[in-house]
């Protein structure tokens, strides 16, 4: 459906846990506190949600974390997603730690596509990011993923003095493999406010450097707001998102639904439609259809990164509960 500001609304982002079992130091610190279990949708809440979602035109859907493999019956939820009478397609973003094994399943589930997190190729420097000794097995479970011909992306947040050094060896992955990788500006959510990442005017003129026949393309590759560009001989795209300043609000075509049953408009603002109180409540399918549907109308035109005045609207959870 179409929002008061023009834009086309059909991508909902799920996410089913914020759970992980990776401690990114941007992310989530070890001690972090999680949501219990009863405040967290069943899965036969979150389809109802998506069914009506559907009807309004929701037609593609992401099923994030947390880390999304750990919540037990992931998989047949997504079959379920993927059979649902609207739904065009399924995607989910993983850490990858536990994805190789799944990958069987979600291909006969006719998984439309991965996005794989990975900030390092050393083992070492992972150890230090994630808090965990698992590159081998995300590793492991990319090269999986090309062996069985699913859709890739990588999802890399480069970070000063971190592993801004392993520009070029990421990038050489869109080389080797026929996977895109793509940098995301680090935001100012939770932890990520203690580092500083890079923008796509930064790392284009050193893309450059090495890569002079580079091209931007404008092709959408997927759901999502990433400017990608190509290089001659690689069989993958190079892709980034700006989540800070490069303002993409203008034709965000998504919603998101928190593990809690938190409807939110834009990942920016703490406010957002509490659906889990509407089913829990007994409420029809039409009410609750009625109320998502005044919501996706008055989804906020942009987020307000920027400016600090607005204190208070800001979202104070950590990404890892609203599923990035
Ligand atoms: N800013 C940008 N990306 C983040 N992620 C987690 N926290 C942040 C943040 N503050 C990323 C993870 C993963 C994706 C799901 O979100 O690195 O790639
Ligand atoms: Fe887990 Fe992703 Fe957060 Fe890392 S960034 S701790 S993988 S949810």
């Amino acid at each position: 459906m179409k929002d008061s500001h023009n834009r086309s609304i059909n991508y909902m982002r799920i996410s089913i846990t914020d759970r992980c079992n990776l401690r990114c130091r941007y992310c989530m610190p070890e001690d972090v506190p999680f949501i219990s279990h009863e405040r967290i949708l069943r899965f036969e809440e979150i389809l109802r949600i998506c069914r009506l979602a559907g009807r309004l035109g929701i037609r593609k859907f992401k099923v994030t974390g947390g880390e999304p493999l750990i919540r037990k019956g992931c998989l047949s939820f997504l079959k379920e997603l993927k059979k649902l009478p609207d739904t065009d397609q399924v995607t989910l973003t993983t850490n990858g730690v536990f994805l190789k094994d799944c990958l069987p399943e979600l291909q006969a589930i006719g998984i439309d596509g991965v996005n794989i997190s990975l900030d390092t190729l050393n083992p070492d420097t992972f150890r230090h990011i994630t808090g965990r000794s698992d590159f081998a097995r995300v590793m492991d479970a990319i090269l999986s993923c090309q062996a069985c011909g699913i859709r890739t992306k990588i999802n890399t947040v480069l970070l000063k003095d971190v592993n801004d050094h392993e520009f070029w060896d990421l990038i050489q992955l869109a080389h080797d493999y026929p996977l895109d990788v793509r940098f995301i500006e680090i935001m100012p959510i939770g932890f990520g406010k203690e580092y500083q990442g890079y923008d796509r005017s930064s790392l284009l003129p050193l893309l450059s450097t090495r890569y002079p026949d580079y091209e931007t393309t404008n092709k959408t590759r997927g759901n999502g707001p990433a400017v990608y560009v190509s290089i001659p001989g690689f069989q993958g795209y190079i892709g980034f998102i700006d989540a800070i300043h490069g303002k993409f609000c203008h034709q965000c075509n998504r919603i998101r639904l928190t593990s809690d049953g938190m409807l939110k408009l834009c990942l920016y603002y703490n406010n957002g439609i509490n659906i889990k109180e509407m089913i829990r409540n007994q409420l029809e399918d039409e009410q609750i259809m009625a109320v998502m549907q005044d919501a996706i109308f008055h989804k906020p035109a942009e987020h307000q990164f920027y400016h600090t005045a607005l204190e208070g609207t800001e979202e104070a959870r950590k990404m890892s509960q609203i599923g990035g």
